[in-house]
């Protein structure tokens, strides 16, 4: 609605997951190291923790892909799921023919597989997001999976992602063993102030905004930071709802009324059809 008014030529603050927009902070940065530290380095369980938002998915779709041609990445985003189910899915993420085949029969393709993977000295990962849903008994035979492994290497990485509850999740004591083979929970970071301002001004540019006539005034980058607390899905929301503000007063650059009206909306959806120069075609 905003883009032709500000010569953009996508829309800046979108949720589609799209590399082009990924920004790396210093959050992204460190899970992104402590992912590859964990995989290559074949250590069996990893575990990343982070806000709702923050940009756990968004890091884990940079990391694979950048590695993929060195790793074979099943991928589970469903997981109130059984394992049997689990194990199904990720065995067809992997490439086994599975279908109809019983808990066991299915066990034995896994075992063959990665058995297969070590020979070829190809690295075998398992990343479940969304894993503090998980339940108890599932997150138990996971571990047994990890027993799979030669003496001195793991034959299959599993990589955990989930919201900071999965902490709580793996604290508890059925699960003791499991906890004991994670080396490191790594917890990342929100962005900082600073860094709010610059994932700002970068989402801009990517859109197309090269020549700096549109910004953010500095009060309304601290109350986006203050808001936002430094997690992008949010900053998004409000980004993408202040320059449809700009857009409406016709100015270039977005002050902090404009976020705090931003906020408004967000926390009162129904308020937002009710500003002038919003029409249908616009949504
Ligand atoms: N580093 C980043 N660079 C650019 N956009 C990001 C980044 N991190 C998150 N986002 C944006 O924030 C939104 C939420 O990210 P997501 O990865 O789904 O969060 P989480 O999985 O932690 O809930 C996505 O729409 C994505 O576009
Ligand atoms: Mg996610």
């Amino acid at each position: 609605m905003y883009e032709s008014f500000y010569n953009l030529s996508e829309n800046p603050f979108g949720m589609t997951p799209n590399p082009r927009f990924f920004y790396k902070a210093a959050g992204h940065r460190g899970a992104l190291a402590y992912l590859a530290y964990g995989i290559f380095g074949r250590k069996g369980f990893l575990a990343l923790t982070g806000e709702v938002g923050l940009g756990k998915t968004t890091v884990i779709r940079a990391f694979v892909g950048t590695f993929h041609p060195c790793l074979e990445v099943a991928f589970v985003l469903n997981t109130k799921v059984g394992f049997e189910e689990m194990l199904y899915m990720f065995l067809h993420d992997f490439g086994c023919s599975v279908h109809g085949s019983s808990k066991v029969e299915m066990l034995t393709t896994l075992n063959d597989f990665l058995i297969r993977s070590y020979a070829e000295n190809s690295n075998p990962v398992l990343i479940i997001d969304e894993a503090q849903n998980l339940s108890a008994d599932v997150l138990e035979e996971l571990r047994m999976l990890s027993n799979l492994e030669t003496d001195n290497q793991k034959l299959i990485q599993i990589v955990l992602v989930g919201q900071p509850e999965l902490e709580t999740v793996l604290s508890r004591s059925e699960l003791r063993q499991l906890r004991l083979r994670i080396p490191r929970i790594h917890k990342m970071q929100n962005l900082t102030q600073e860094e709010v301002g610059q994932y700002i001004r970068f989402r801009l540019s990517v859109a197309g905004s090269s020549n700096g006539r549109l910004s953010f005034a500095s009060d309304a980058q601290e109350e986006i930071f203050r808001y936002t607390q430094g997690i992008p899905r949010l900053i998004n929301l409000i980004c993408d709802r202040a320059l449809f503000h700009g857009y409406r007063h016709r100015t270039d650059v977005i002050g902090k009324e404009m976020i705090e009206e931003s906020i408004k909306d967000l926390r009162h959806p129904a308020s937002f059809w009710n500003h002038d120069g919003y029409t249908e075609q616009s949504a």
